[in-house]
């Protein structure tokens, strides 16, 4: 079986992170974001991977082939001369011949994440026989995705409308598809919107159904819904594999460290929080709701909320950083700082505070 998934652009809404680091490779809890869906997809028989992409990044495409290759997937990378949407890559890929054959492929938008029931949406695939299934799942911002309308019992789409002004219904796109190839006959190659130009039509000609999401469903494209996607992933964990979740006197609620951390004496971690490999917490130190990314340092007596922590960063000691803060790669916070909504840019030093939510540069 075949998959694409749709890696587009420059991840701007998650910066810094993503100054350093392509999106796909930015570490959600403790994986690189897409490697999530690839070993999801490899679970359910997928062997090759088409990667759309609309620019070229030797560190994403070198990591991604080894994961890939650990998996048993063959790669290909489709890149765009131009960003071509989010329908136009499926247009270039055959162009490729790299979607061939007449068997359906699933196609995923890159920053979601959620159980990939993939197995139960094959299922549901041929059961109603249309050319198009879609996950979606019930939000309480719907006006943020593309909202989906749809009989209850067939899953029949008989709406969907991008980005709604008004409210229309609380039944969102999750970015999880699975397509019989005479979808590509709709797409032209040129850019192209699957959400705006191909769905409306599928489903006037009720040929899109949907499949609805048990469980989480999170896009974390953007540093808050990041923090709340993590927050979701770990209760899934308690509820599914708990044993990979840390314990200890010291942990509160569901957290994850990586085996090769080291936190110090008298630590308060938790709930929530992710810390990955190679991150040296030192003694006293209190960690809420955040993730620490790998080879970060956090010294004794601070205390984190609601932040990320970039890859290599210093937190000195006695530093309170909270409020949606995301620290870019290699970034130095002096001792007794505080940090409140500061995104600071890669390898910078902070010396004085940032009282008010800004951009450090
Ligand atoms: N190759 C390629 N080229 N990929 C692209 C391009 C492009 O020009 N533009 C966007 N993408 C990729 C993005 O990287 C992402 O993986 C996916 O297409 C969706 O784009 P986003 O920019 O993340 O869209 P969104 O989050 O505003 O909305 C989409 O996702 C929602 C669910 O999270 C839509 O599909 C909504 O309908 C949906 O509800
Ligand atoms: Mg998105």
């Amino acid at each position: 079986m075949k998959a694409l998934i749709l890696v587009g652009g420059y991840g701007t809404r998650l910066r810094p992170l993503t100054i350093t680091q392509p999106k796909p490779l930015v570490q959600f809890a403790n994986k690189p974001m897409m490697l999530h869906q690839m070993v999801a997809l490899a679970k359910v028989g997928v062997t090759t991977l088409v990667l759309a992409v609309s620019y070229r990044a030797d560190d994403l495409e070198r990591e991604i082939s080894g994961y890939a290759e650990n998996l048993g997937m063959k790669i290909h990378f489709s890149l765009e001369e131009e960003p071509l949407g989010t329908a136009g890559p499926l247009a270039l890929a055959r162009k490729n011949k790299f979607l061939d054959g007449d068997e359906p492929f699933f196609v995923l938008n890159s920053d979601v994440i959620c159980d990939f029931p993939f197995r139960q949406m094959i299922e549901f695939h041929h059961k109603h026989g249309g050319e198009g299934t879609i996950a979606v799942t019930e939000v309480s911002e719907p006006s943020k995705y593309g909202v989906v309308v749809f009989d209850d019992e067939t899953g029949s789409i008989r709406a969907f409308v991008e980005k709604p002004q008004e409210y229309v219904s609380n039944k969102i796109n999750a970015g999880l598809y699975f397509f019989n190839p005479a979808i590509l006959n709709r797409i032209p190659l040129k850019p192209t919107s699957i959400e705006k130009e191909v769905f409306p039509n599928m489903a006037s000609e009720k040929k899109l159904f949907a499949y609805v999401l048990p469980g989480f469903w999170m896009d974390v494209g953007q540093p808050k819904d990041f923090l709340i996607g993590t927050t979701l992933f770990l209760k899934h964990k308690r509820e599914t594999a708990s044993d990979e979740l840390a314990s200890g006197e010291y942990i509160q609620g569901d957290v994850l460290i990586d085996e090769t951390a080291t936190i110090g004496a008298n630590c308060k971690i938790g709930p929530n929080v992710v810390i990955g490999s190679n991150v040296k917490v030192e003694d006293g130190v209190c960690l809420r709701e955040c993730t620490i990314l790998t080879g970060s340092v956090v010294k004794t007596h601070s205390w984190i909320n609601k932040s990320i922590i970039g890859r290599k960063c210093s937190i000195g000691r006695w530093v309170r950083i909270e409020n949606n803060s995301v620290l870019g790669e290699d970034v130095v916070v002096n001792d007794e700082l505080y940090l409140n909504g500061a995104q600071v840019l890669p390898h910078k030093a902070i010396s004085v505070n940032v009282s008010q939510p800004d951009i450090i540069m």
